[in-house]
């Protein structure tokens, strides 16, 4: 098991030592300390905040898992304008929050145009902006990345090939990995990463997750536990669990130290304190919603999603409490990959 460590620690891990680390709970308790002492040392004790505004929950794509999914008929759809979603960041950065992360379903209602003039008005508010809304034409992240943006979260959900065309039947793994290569040579910074407990999903699929996150250098790494949603066809399998997740967060932690990794809101909202845990366990990062009433309880990627409150920016004191129980920095910049010479 030292073995093991050491070797993710020199870069000389193989897929079959990830494997087995994932299939044998013998050495959870290690792995994670282990993460969370490389946390400290690479990233220290700052956990930086982004605010999420999902400003559509129009999709047109069909994802088995998810409930944004077009064919999904239950659910009540809506779309911010472009004043909406900027008076929502104007409030944000009042709140000397140095991170919006814009995200949406993949809706092509928000033209190149209208998006690259909500991120010239929204970049004049000095806040790094977070894109997060699926794949469009390169030319396209070409633009926004010359107009402002900074970041693109796309996550590769799992890097088994066979997995991923089968839970998107409008894409490939192949092209995904090719969208995110492009985003990383545009210049922003990207952001991969994966479900957990997916169907047909064991030790060896998650195992090609860390790898590929690996290869890819991500410096952004989104995990959380796949959560059934009724109202897709995935409604009867199992959903992944608190432990598994955790450990595959702590051993991202572990093989990309300086990655930026979100407690992020499936955690939260698989246990009450999922994403304390999880800021135990390797992450640095933590996403209040920030999407205004009454659109927030509209965007139900999965079901029993937490922050769905009646006074919607009670979500930024929340964090900023979690952050200080846990004796932890609240991020005061943007918070951007650190770098290591
Ligand atoms: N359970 C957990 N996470 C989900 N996502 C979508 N549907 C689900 C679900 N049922 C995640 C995907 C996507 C992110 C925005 O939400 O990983 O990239
Ligand atoms: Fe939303 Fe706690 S972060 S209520």
């Amino acid at each position: 098991m030292q073995e093991i460590l050491k070797k993710i620690q020199k870069d000389s891990v193989t897929i079959d030592d990830l494997e087995y680390l994932i299939s044998t709970d013998k050495y959870n308790d290690e792995i994670l300390s282990l993460a969370d002492e490389i946390r400290g040392k690479y990233v220290g004790n700052e956990v930086h905040i982004r605010a999420i505004i999902e400003f559509s929950n129009y999709c047109k794509m069909d994802c088995l898992y998810c409930g944004l999914r077009a064919p999904n008929k239950n659910l009540k759809r809506y779309r911010m304008t472009p004043e909406e979603i900027y008076k929502r960041a104007q409030l944000i950065a009042q709140k000397n929050i140095k991170t919006i992360v814009l995200q949406s379903g993949e809706d092509p209602f928000y033209t190149t145009d209208i998006l690259k003039d909500l991120i010239i008005k929204i970049k004049s508010l000095d806040i790094a902006i977070t894109l997060s809304i699926g794949e469009r034409d390169f030319e396209e992240y070409k633009i926004w990345k010359e107009t402002g943006a900074d970041r693109y979260l796309m996550r590769h959900e799992t890097a088994d090939e066979k997995l991923y065309n089968y839970l998107h039947p409008h894409d490939t793994f192949e092209n995904r990995k090719l969208h995110l290569l492009k985003l990383k040579e545009i210049g922003y910074e990207i952001g991969a990463g994966c479900m957990v407990g997916l169907p047909g999903q064991g030790p060896r699929e998650l195992a090609k997750d860390l790898m590929f996150l690996k290869e890819l250098d991500s410096d952004m790494i989104g995990i959380g536990p796949f959560i059934p949603n009724p109202d897709t066809p995935l409604k009867n399998e199992k959903g992944g669990d608190l432990k598994t997740t955790l450990k595959i967060i702590a051993l991202a932690r572990i093989l990309i130290p300086t990655a930026n990794i979100p407690a992020t809101t499936a955690m939260g909202s698989l246990h009450p304190f999922g994403r304390q845990m999880a800021l135990k366990a390797g992450a640095n990062v933590i996403m209040p919603n920030l999407t205004p009433n009454p659109y927030r309880p509209h965007y139900t990627l999965y079901p029993n999603k937490i922050c769905l409150f009646e006074k919607d920016t009670s979500c930024i004191e929340c964090v900023k409490g979690m952050i200080t129980s846990l004796n932890r920095i609240i991020g005061k910049n943007y918070g951007s990959r650190v770098k290591v010479s």
